[in-house]
């Protein structure tokens, strides 16, 4: 081209990369190394799912499905929510399904934040809920977990309260710690939120994920919560099907019909034959009955497998997040230390230090057991080989 002339263009989101997830992966493959990093499963999902949507592709389900999803598949989610919580959700128009967990959270954000709105979050945190804050010109107020165990400090988050806040994000299970909110958390949250205007989501996607027999603590439990929420799912993480970008929001009429201005506008609606195949496997609740047991059997392999490694492992409660402590081991930051034990010992993981917005590094790694045995086995195998790696003051 001749006289080129070079656009201008002031980026919208100067702070933003490529996302660590995508870093590591990519780092994995171009190092040939067991990729525990990125969060999703080496495995298959059940065979009825893909068969259900080779026969619904088959029979002609290829068109556009109604923008808030196929009725027939919000009539499950309905009735799944009734069995999980007893309580009453409206089909019609309090679900929306959505390309992803992911999708549902953006618009959530783009439908209810204006320029200056204060939106809380709790650090770490799951790294897409600042930048699309931003984008929509919110000012982003993190409040960090207590770092003994990654709880929340209420009076921390009370104190972080003006009245500029217009939205509180919590995330349980945790991602990437892989803790869970308790019912006084849950409570601590209504009380905080009572009679103001201050709405909630509630990013539950790892919701059947969770272990030892305790209680998924969902915001649509707590009727002062309900009332000013956004309970965000996926059945990328339940069914093992991340790649087809299914997930939903629940949340009352009057917030959901927002939601849904958005979400017309954005994808309109959700891979329809997928939402086909999902309303008939929905009915079946032995699948999403048995995750818990399903994922807490592979927890306790990884840690039984890890406990012969130097590292310090952290109690894990739930998703599919195992964290270990390695500042006994060497003073590098947690993004270097990753990215050489890739390099050097063939394991990729997820270090912590991108989850905060002042990039903390407090020398915690996340290993991600959505994967089968052996390539937990051949990972932590590799670990103890390189041992000396781990090691380097
Ligand atoms: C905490 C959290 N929220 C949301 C998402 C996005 O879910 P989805 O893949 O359904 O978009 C993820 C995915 O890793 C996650 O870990």
């Amino acid at each position: 081209m001749n006289n080129t002339y070079l656009i201008s263009l002031q980026s919208k989101l100067p702070n933003v990369g490529t996302t660590i997830f995508s870093q590591m992966s990519k780092l994995a493959q171009d190092c040939n190394a067991i990729n525990l990093s990125q969060g999703f499963p080496d495995f298959e999902c059940h065979p009825e799912l893909i068969e259900g949507v080779m026969k619904y592709m088959q029979q002609g389900a290829n068109q556009y499905c109604h923008t808030a999803g196929l009725p027939a598949l919000r009539e499950q989610i309905a009735l799944k929510t009734a069995r999980d919580h007893g309580i009453s959700i409206d089909a019609e128009t309090e679900i929306t399904v959505h390309s992803g967990a992911s999708e549902a959270i953006f618009n959530i954000i783009a439908a209810v934040v204006k320029v200056q709105d204060e939106v809380l979050i709790f650090e770490p945190a799951y790294d897409l809920y600042r930048p699309v804050a931003e984008l929509f010109g919110a000012k982003v107020v993190p409040v960090s977990l207590k770092k003994e165990d990654f709880s929340i400090d209420w009076d921390k988050a009370r104190s972080a309260i003006t009245s500029q806040t217009r939205l509180i994000i919590i995330n349980t299970p945790h991602n990437p710690s892989g803790t869970t909110l308790k019912a006084e958390d849950l409570q601590q949250l209504s009380d905080l939120v009572e009679n103001t205007d201050i709405l909630v989501i509630g990013d539950e996607v790892y919701e059947h994920i969770i272990f030892d027999n305790q209680a998924h603590q969902s915001v649509l439990r707590y009727p002062e919560l309900r009332e000013r929420s956004f309970a965000v799912f996926s059945f990328g993480k339940t069914f093992h099907v991340t790649g087809w970008r299914v997930g939903y929001c629940i949340a009352p009429t009057h917030l959901t019909s927002e939601l849904r201005k958005v979400h017309q506008y954005n994808t309109f609606s959700t891979f329809t034959p997928a939402q086909y195949a999902l309303a008939d496997f929905l009915q079946k609740e032995a699948h999403y009955q048995a995750l818990p047991d399903f994922y807490q059997a592979r927890r306790d392999a990884l840690r039984k497998w890890l406990a012969d490694t130097p590292f310090k492992l952290l109690p894990c409660e739930g998703t599919y997040f195992q964290t270990v402590y390695y500042g006994h081991l060497s003073q590098e930051h947690d993004v270097d230390y990753a990215q050489r034990l890739t390099r050097e010992v063939g394991v990729a993981t997820i270090p912590f230090s991108p989850f905060y917005t002042q990039k903390e590094d407090n020398k915690h790694l996340r290993f991600c057991f959505a994967k089968k045995y052996e390539t937990m086995e051949q990972a932590v195998a590799l670990l103890i080989k390189h041992g000396d790696k781990l090691r380097q003051p």
